[in-house]
């Protein structure tokens, strides 16, 4: 109770101009983790809470949060704890069957003084902040819609059924992300003329004559969508062992060596180099016997001072059974950014008389940088003559060298 003659305390907090939806209604039907996708666990936290902790370190907006019917206690939960002092923010509605659906009825409890409206995945659940104020920046810039999106990597096929029947410009496409942001009236009402659905709000928008405009994504934005990607999230939050014999400022840049040897005989294909092999024999192993990530793995962590594989992916370690390149490297990133280090190149031989790497060099190097954020990667094969396991086509080794340089 407060002292007599005392003046009660008044929220101080403005009103937003900026409200971001936070669309977290679906089932992640392709995730398949029996319950919705919002509610899996990254570590002690939900997507929805990660996705939420962005959002809440971003500029002050009104924070709606869309969940699944039934629901709506969870989200809460979640939100107010992200949300911490800035609860007055932040409210939960319950979503529709589509996503379209969903964003709907977030914009139905808009507050009055609101002018601009960011769509959020929460299944974007690492979006840094950064990646809000360059969308609000542009929209006070005067854009009538911004879309944050990344380089497309990859090589894009176009198919008719299982026939390739031409290569697609990759200058000319582009991969949108969330937050999408958009002026209030424009939003709301391309939605109320939407007629079908649409594949994000950027579309809804365009549909309504609207021209749209691009700020600088994330990698880290990705959207978790498969258990891969799952994979990948977890291991990027998950806590840091402490460094055995930390690497002083002094010493760098550090090499370090790693090799690998997985015999064939897995279940499933083939994944070398961080590339599926389809029609390949599998190597065998915890994860998906991928030698080569293995090896770069090592020396990464050999150059940095920071163990082995076993430090940090040993088989007690579940999240990592089946688990991609992607998901080690990411994680060996992360521990390297932890340090204060970053890769300077990685140079990467595989010993194995099959598959033919030949053909896929530069695929798989390109796979292989992007997971190690953009750093150079060389892939190089020989075979041994017949000699040895590898000659006689038992397995695969592989041997990496890396060079580690300071982050700055
Ligand atoms: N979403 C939503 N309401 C729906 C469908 C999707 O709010 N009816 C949200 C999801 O919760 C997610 C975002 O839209 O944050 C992007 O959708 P997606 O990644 O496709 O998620 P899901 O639809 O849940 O997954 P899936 O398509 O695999 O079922
Ligand atoms: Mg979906």
């Amino acid at each position: 109770m407060l002292p007599r003659g005392s003046v009660a305390p008044v929220s101080i907090i403005p009103v937003p101009r900026v409200a971001v939806i936070v669309v977290a209604a679906g089932s992640g039907s392709r995730l398949a983790a029996g319950i919705p996708k919002a509610f899996v666990g990254l570590d002690d936290h939900t997507i929805l809470r990660h996705a939420l902790r962005g959002i809440f370190e971003a500029p002050p907006m009104q924070v709606i949060v869309v969940a699944p019917a039934g629901r709506e206690g969870d989200a809460l939960t979640d939100a107010e704890e992200a949300a911490a002092d800035g609860r007055d923010l932040m409210s939960v509605v319950t979503g529709g069957p589509s996503r379209q659906a969903s964003v709907a009825a977030g914009l139905a409890v808009l507050w009055g003084d609101v002018e601009y409206v960011l769509v959020h995945d929460a299944a974007r659940a690492l979006t840094p902040p950064d990646v809000f104020t360059r969308v609000i920046g542009a929209l006070e810039a005067g854009a009538a819609g911004v879309v944050p999106v990344m380089p497309v990597v990859d090589t894009i096929r176009q198919m008719e059924g299982d026939t390739i029947v031409g290569v697609v410009d990759r200058s000319s496409l582009t991969a949108a992300q969330t937050p999408q942001g958009f002026p209030r009236r424009i939003l709301e009402t391309a939605y109320a003329a939407a007629d079908q659905e649409y594949t994000d709000d950027a579309a809804v928008v365009a549909a309504a004559g609207h021209a749209t405009t691009t700020v600088a994504g994330d990698a880290i934005a990705f959207k978790i969508t498969t258990r891969a990607d799952l994979d990948r999230a977890r291991a990027l939050v998950s806590p840091l062992p402490k460094s055995a014999t930390p690497l002083g400022e002094s010493a760098l840049p550090r090499v370090g060596i790693g090799t690998d040897v997985h015999a064939f005989g897995g279940d499933g294909s083939l994944w070398l180099a961080g590339l599926e092999w389809p029609g390949e024999q599998a190597l065998s192993g915890h994860s998906d016997g991928d030698a080569v990530a293995h090896a770069i793995v090592d020396a990464l962590l050999a150059a940095s001072g920071l163990g082995d594989i076993g430090t940090h992916f040993g088989t007690d370690r579940p999240e990592y059974g089946g688990a991609h390149a992607e998901a080690f490297l990411g994680r060996t990133l992360a521990l390297l950014g932890e340090a204060g280090l970053r890769v300077g190149n990685v140079s990467v031989q595989v010993q194995a008389r099959r598959p033919r790497l030949a053909g896929r060099r530069a695929e798989a190097e390109a796979v292989l940088s992007r997971a190690l954020g953009g750093a150079p990667v060389s892939v190089s094969a020989t075979t041994t003559d017949g000699l040895g396991f590898t000659g006689a086509g038992e397995g695969v080794a592989a041997f990496a060298v890396a060079l580690v340089v300071p982050a700055r």
